[in-house]
């Protein structure tokens, strides 16, 4: 299966995955676990904004960094622009926190809430570089919508 293929099945099981699922830990879990095996990344998963910082979430992957500032490294700026950030080359992004000198290229994906705040991102890393690409950003972002607090009441509760 090629990039696009194996995304197409993913979605899907990402959709049954979320459903009904309203506890953050849960879904977050369970997501990384399925992007990750799918793909056999080196790193995936979240970190939350929480406390004026993100703060590392469930994961698949080694030990990583637990706390970013807003507009620090990858996953700071995707939060402050609320874009998803394609990185080819971690070495060449201004800033980037090198967690493990292992990863290659990045791509991360913010999550928003119902009021277009950014709750969370999805980080993904690669021990190659030129991993991700335009396919992934769009995949990505359509599956993070699967996540529970996207349009949930439980958004407001969580601070
Ligand atoms: N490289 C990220 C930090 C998180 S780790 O890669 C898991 C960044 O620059 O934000």
């Amino acid at each position: 299966m090629n990039k696009k293929e194996k995304y197409e099945a993913l979605l899907p099981r990402l959709e049954a995955l979320m459903e009904g699922e309203q506890d953050w830990t849960a879904a977050m879990a369970n997501f990384a676990a399925e992007v990750h095996e799918t793909f056999g990344f080196f790193w995936t998963g979240f970190y939350r904004v929480t406390g004026g910082l993100l703060l590392l979430g469930p994961f698949q992957g080694p030990v990583a960094c637990t706390r970013i500032k807003y507009g620090r490294g990858v996953c700071g700026t995707a939060w402050k622009e609320k874009v998803t950030q394609v990185v080819p080359d971690v070495h060449l992004f201004p800033g980037h926190i090198a967690c493990s000198s292992l990863s290659e290229s990045e791509i991360v994906v913010p999550v928003f809430d119902d009021r277009n705040e950014v709750v969370a991102v999805l980080d993904i890393d690669s021990r190659e570089k030129n991993t991700f690409d335009e396919t992934d950003r769009v995949y990505l972002e359509r599956a993070v919508k699967f996540l529970p607090w996207a349009s949930s009441e439980a958004v407001r509760e969580r601070d």
